[in-house]
């Protein structure tokens, strides 16, 4: 897909923030510095419009982007980083709870995991959160770039066990460095856009 505009609608950390464009949202979610904010860059060919950081917990808000002027990808705070209070943690959950339980125009979930590692409990977690919100959730296996071809099949079936992953929901393998998997993304997204 060609990208002719994208921008940042808002940071939003309550309801009452969220964007009243009635367009189709695309939801990011992943561990804390696994590439979220990284592939929503590499599919819109933008360096740095969504910010990135090689320390975890950059995005602490649900930044809603507007692609070509008909859909958002929504970009959300990561899980799993150890250096946050209990008090903090409440307030991820309060703020993820009110978005994926409210939001109707949410099409698809993009859970983000590092091709490297099995998932994590907390992803296996936010794997169930999502299907318990009856999503399609497409799984990104993101930095692709960083293991050798001959581990790809390998991992890439660890995640579906570990995730105990439904037969329609996607797996893609993924890197933001490369681009390899950006067409196989957009053909996964675009049947969901449509209004
Ligand atoms: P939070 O906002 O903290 O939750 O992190 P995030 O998931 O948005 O991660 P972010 O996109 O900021 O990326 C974290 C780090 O991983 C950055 O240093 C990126 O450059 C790096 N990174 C992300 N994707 C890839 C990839 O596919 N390959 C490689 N080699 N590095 C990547
Ligand atoms: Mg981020």
């Amino acid at each position: 897909m060609k990208v002719n505009q994208a921008e940042l609608v808002i940071s939003a950390v309550s309801q009452q923030q969220y964007p009243e464009d009635p367009m189709p949202e695309i939801a990011l979610a992943g561990r804390s510095n696994v590439g979220k904010s990284s592939f929503i860059n590499k599919m819109i060919q933008r360096k740095a419009l969504a910010r990135t950081s090689g320390k975890p917990g950059k995005t602490q808000t649900l930044n809603f982007y507007r692609i070509n002027e008909s859909f958002m990808f929504v970009d959300v705070p990561g899980y799993g980083y150890a250096k946050v209070s209990k008090k903090e943690k409440a307030k991820w959950g309060k703020m993820m709870e009110e978005y994926f339980s409210t939001r109707e125009r949410l099409r698809m979930a993009m859970l983000i995991v590092d091709i490297r590692h099995d998932p994590s409990e907390d992803d296996q977690l936010m794997y169930d959160f999502l299907k318990h919100y009856e999503l399609p959730v497409t799984v990104v296996a993101t930095k692709l770039d960083k293991i050798k071809k001959g581990q790809r099949a390998k991992q890439l079936k660890r995640i579906i066990d570990v995730l105990e992953m439904e037969e329609e929901d996607k797996l893609l393998p993924f890197s933001s460095e490369t681009g390899e998997g950006k067409d196989e993304a957009w053909g996964i997204i675009k049947p969901y856009l449509k209004k």
